[in-house]
Order: C-alpha cells, then sequence, then structure tokens
C-alpha cells in the first residue's frame, strides 16, 4: 500500500520512515526483526575487498602518453561517426576521445558520489536492521569506488570536469528523495544498471592497462549491488497495484530518456569542442543529425551497449511492460533480449576478478555470483 509520504512497501524488509525519524530506530522491538535476504551479499564483501590506495591491488603511478595515444578504441566514440570527426585530422581525434573519456570518468566519479550518499540516505530510511546494514556495506563499497576513480582522474588530467545539468539533476533528485522505490529503481537499477554497462565498455575496449583494471575492480563490487536491486524488484513488482506499477514504469522511462538524450550529448560538455575550436552550437546539431532511430538502434545491439543493459535490467524485472514496450522497442530488439538469459553483461568480467580478488586476499575460491543472488 503506497503510505502518506509516497513509499510504496511490499516487502518488511523495505518499511520506510522519514529521514528525520530516528527515535523510531531506538524501538526496542526493531532491532529483533533483522531480514536475512541480504546476508549472504554482505558476507561476501570480505572475499572481494580492494584498496585503491594500496599497490598490491592497483598502482596509479603507471603513465599514459595522453597526447599521443587513444585512452579507448576510437570506434566507441559516437562524435567521430558524425560530421564532427570530419572536422579534426588525427591529434584532434585522439585529443577528442581523450577528452571525451575525461568527460565519462567524470560523470562516473559524480556518480559513485551520488551512490555513496543515496546508500547512506537509504540507512537512516530503511527500518530494518539487515536492510541498514546492507547499506552501510554498499556505502563503504561506494566510498571505495570514489577514492579510485579520483586518483585515476588525478593521475590522468588532475581533476574532474564538472557534472552535466542532466545527469547532475537526476542524482540530486534521486539523493535527496525521502522514496525508497525512487531510490532503488533510480539508483541500483537505472545507473548502477548504466554504470555496469559503462565499465563493461571500458574494459573491453581500454587502451589504458589502468583504467581496464579499474573497471574490473568497481565490477567486483557493482555486480553486488545490482543483485539488491533485482531482490527489491523480485520482492515487489509481482505485488503492486495497476496504480503504482504504471507510476514505477513510467518514472523508469522518464529516467531512461534523461540517460539516453543527455549523456552522449554534446550540449552537456561543451568545453570539449571550444577546446578543439570547434562552435559547440554546430556540433549539437551535427550529433543529432547523425543520431537518427536508426543508427541509435544499430548502435544498441553491440552486447556491450550500455544503455541495453539498463533496458534489459527493466524488462527482467517486470517494470517494463506492453505499456512502455514499444518505447524501448524504437532503440532495442526486445524480442532478443527477453528470450536471453539472466546473466549480466558484466557478469563474467566482475567473476573473474572476484577470484582474482580471493586468491590475493587469501580466500578459498569456488565463488559464483548467482550463489549469493536468491536467499
Ligand atoms: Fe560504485
Ligand atoms: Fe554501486
Amino acid at each position: 500500500m503506497a503510505s502518506e509520504t509516497g513509499n510504496i512497501t511490499k516487502d518488511p524488509a523495505y518499511n520506510a520512515v522519514d529521514p528525520s525519524d530516528f527515535p523510531s530506530m531506538m524501538d526496542v522491538n526493531r532491532y529483533g526483526a533483522r531480514t536475512t535476504a541480504f546476508d549472504k551479499i554482505i558476507s561476501a564483501t570480505h572475499d572481494h575487498f580492494w584498496d585503491p590506495l594500496d599497490k598490491k591491488y592497483i598502482d596509479f603511478s603507471q603513465p599514459f602518453a595522453l597526447d599521443k595515444e587513444y585512452l579507448m578504441d576510437p570506434s566507441q566514440t559516437p562524435d567521430l561517426k558524425t560530421a564532427i570527426g570530419d572536422k579534426l585530422d588525427e591529434r584532434g581525434k585522439i585529443r577528442l576521445v581523450n577528452m571525451n573519456v575525461h568527460w565519462s570518468f567524470s560523470s562516473i566519479l559524480h556518480g559513485e558520489q551520488g551512490a555513496l550518499s543515496l546508500s547512506a540516505s537509504l540507512c537512516h530510511i530503511l527500518r530494518d536492521p539487515g536492510a541498514q546494514e546492507y547499506a552501510a556495506n554498499q556505502t563503504r563499497e561506494e566510498a571505495r569506488h570514489v577514492t579510485g576513480f579520483s586518483r585515476y582522474i588525478q593521475a590522468r588530467w588532475g581533476k574532474p570536469v564538472a557534472v552535466g545539468p542532466a545527469l547532475g539533476n537526476l542524482l540530486t533528485e534521486l539523493v535527496l528523495s525521502p522514496l525508497v522505490w525512487k531510490k532503488l529503481v533510480g539508483m541500483q537499477m537505472l545507473v548502477e544498471g548504466l554504470a555496469m554497462g559503462a565499465f563493461a565498455t571500458f574494459y573491453k575496449f581500454g587502451r589504458d592497462p589502468l583504467m581496464v583494471q579499474l573497471c574490473q575492480l568497481v565490477m567486483t563490487d557493482e555486480a553486488f549491488h545490482h543483485k539488491f536491486g533485482k531482490i527489491w524488484a523480485d520482492r515487489t513488482i509481482p505485488h503492486l497495484s495497476k496504480e503504482e506499477a504504471e507510476k514505477i514504469e513510467d518514472w523508469a522511462w522518464e529516467v531512461f530518456n534523461v540517460l539516453l538524450f543527455n549523456l552522449a550529448s554534446p550540449d552537456q560538455k561543451s568545453w570539449i569542442y571550444r577546446e578543439l575550436g570547434l562552435d559547440p552550437a554546430w556540433c549539437q546539431a551535427a550529433f543529432l543529425e547523425a543520431m537518427t532511430d536508426v543508427n541509435i538502434r544499430k548502435e544498441m545491439q553491440e552486447a556491450s551497449n550500455i544503455f541495453r543493459v539498463l533496458v534489459k535490467t527493466l524488462l527482467k524485472a517486470g517494470i517494463i511492460t506492453d505499456r512502455t514496450r514499444g518505447n524501448y522497442a524504437a532503440f532495442i530488439d526486445m524480442a532478443e533480449l527477453h528470450a536471453e538469459g539472466d546473466r549480466m553483461i558484466g557478469d563474467d568480467i566482475a567473476e573473474e576478478g572476484i577470484r582474482y580478488l580471493q586468491q590475493l586476499n587469501g580466500g578459498k575460491g569456488a565463488f559464483t555470483l548467482s550463489s549469493v543472488a536468491a536467499e
């Protein structure tokens, strides 16, 4: 039932209070009412522990010739498939790709800060002690991601660039919302799903070994955060009223749109084009002209495409129904997606990373992500 505050709770593990209501946390009956749903994810954290400040795990002093080499395969920069690419010589293309990577990793860093702050806010809202321990644990993992990406950006460029308006507004809305469903659908499913797709792409197409290694280490944690969103969906979506389900479905589409049309859009990062001596308004027009639906759809067919992961997450969770299926079908082959198994795109990369960390941490091994997926 939707409460007065707008929360939609179908499983007691997600019972929520107002963020300012600390007194209800001291209710003596609360402490013993702890869900075991997240215990396996919480205990697994020691197995995949890593420390961005310890060279045993990652060494940020590895150099890279930013002005001479592409940080990632240029085939992954959409700008180069538009008229913008025709205006640049080889050196200009290297600069464009590497500035785009600077932009992407800055966006990821701001996203990690959003995930950190949002997980911490869940500790003030979720009433269940087991759910709180999960959220506190995720907060700790997001904090090392903030450290890791800060160190990478520092090593390559000195400092991050400002967040784009679309992502900045979305993250602010999610962090400040008192609604558990908005936080979980927005961050755990959409933003984290997008991040998994982005990390998989950087892992696959990155040409900087330090970047590739960092992405894999972060993925060993993110795969579990994604599972947390999935557990919520499994325990919530089937029990929603029609009105509640439609509210969540419509909101997911709204967020998807913001992410799809803004993340790669030149108007979110006009400083890059000015640096290259190009007119940002002209670049925006060239980009829009190239991004016809047909082109976008072709790009989406790539297995590692970041938006494909996102749509798969929503589809498998039951958030996309026939009401909005057509909206997404304009970009992605939904039938093909539906027929695929439950494995997510980054799971193999994450599992390989977890096995490596288990060895490094002196653990026992024999680990699969699916073994912690369900209670
Ligand atoms: Fe993260
Ligand atoms: Fe995360």
